[in-house]
């Protein structure tokens, strides 16, 4: 299974100067826990981290430091999310059939959460982790007006991985190009084209660090994972 990672963002939202996916969670650069899940995932064959140029000399370094037993690739982020993943589409070797692609944010995924995503794509052309929202949640407008409230036991909050066939996902990006589609997620433009998206049980602690507070709080996991 090929695995993408995007890894090319500025994180805005945690106020810091660099990528937050080099800042340091305990004694490990944030993107280095992501990698060592996705080493210790059996399922996953060839990883492919999409980033900014500037950054590629500390991911080099990561790299080295981490020494991996899979093929990586380093590929060329683009200006967001949505144009670092088609790009990386475009990186896959040409047999490549499937892909997860995962976000380097989500440092706390567990490889089993990634097992259970690649065992799932063997029946579905597209899937996503995700969880069930404990939040009640509001549609609101620019004047702070309710205009809903969606039923919660519909919704789920989306995280990665997220799996697709490759030939569908490649064409469900050209189309978003064409159409001018902002999506933040893979699901939303295979959704856009008209394909079904599975859900797979996500994880609790599978965070996605935005801001400071998700940094002490993916701390606090993590040392009680590593001192249970
Ligand atoms: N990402 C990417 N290319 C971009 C923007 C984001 O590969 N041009 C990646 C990020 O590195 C991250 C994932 O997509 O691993 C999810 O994005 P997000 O959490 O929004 O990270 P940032 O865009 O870096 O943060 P912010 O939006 O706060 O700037
Ligand atoms: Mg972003």
């Amino acid at each position: 299974m090929h695995l993408l990672i995007p890894a090319a963002g500025m994180g805005r939202r945690m106020g810091s100067e660099r990528n937050k996916l080099l800042l340091t969670l305990l004694d490990k650069p944030l993107l280095t826990w992501t990698l060592l899940s996705a080493e210790a995932a059996t399922c996953i064959d060839w990883i492919g981290i999409m980033g900014q140029p500037v950054d590629f000399p500390e991911f080099k370094d990561i790299l080295a430091t981490v020494n991996l037993s899979k093929p990586v690739e380093l590929i060329q982020g683009g200006d967001t999310r949505q144009e670092s993943v088609y790009n990386g589409l475009q990186a896959l070797p040409s047999d490549a059939e499937q892909v997860l692609i995962h976000d380097g944010a989500r440092c706390l995924a567990t490889p089993q959460l990634f097992e259970r995503c690649a065992q799932a794509l063997q029946e579905y052309q597209g899937l996503i982790a995700a969880i069930p929202v404990k939040d009640t949640i509001k549609v609101v407008d620019e004047d702070g007006l309710i205009l809903d409230t969606p039923e919660r036991k519909q919704l789920w909050a989306a995280q990665t991985p997220q799996g697709f066939n490759v030939k569908l996902l490649k064409d469900c990006h050209e189309q978003g190009r064409q159409q001018r589609w902002e999506v933040t997620d893979d699901a939303a433009l295979f959704e856009k084209c008209g394909l079904s998206v599975h859900i797979v049980m996500g994880e609790e602690t599978n965070l996605k660090v935005t801001t400071p507070v998700d940094l002490s709080v993916a701390e606090f996991i993590l040392k009680a994972r590593h001192n249970p």
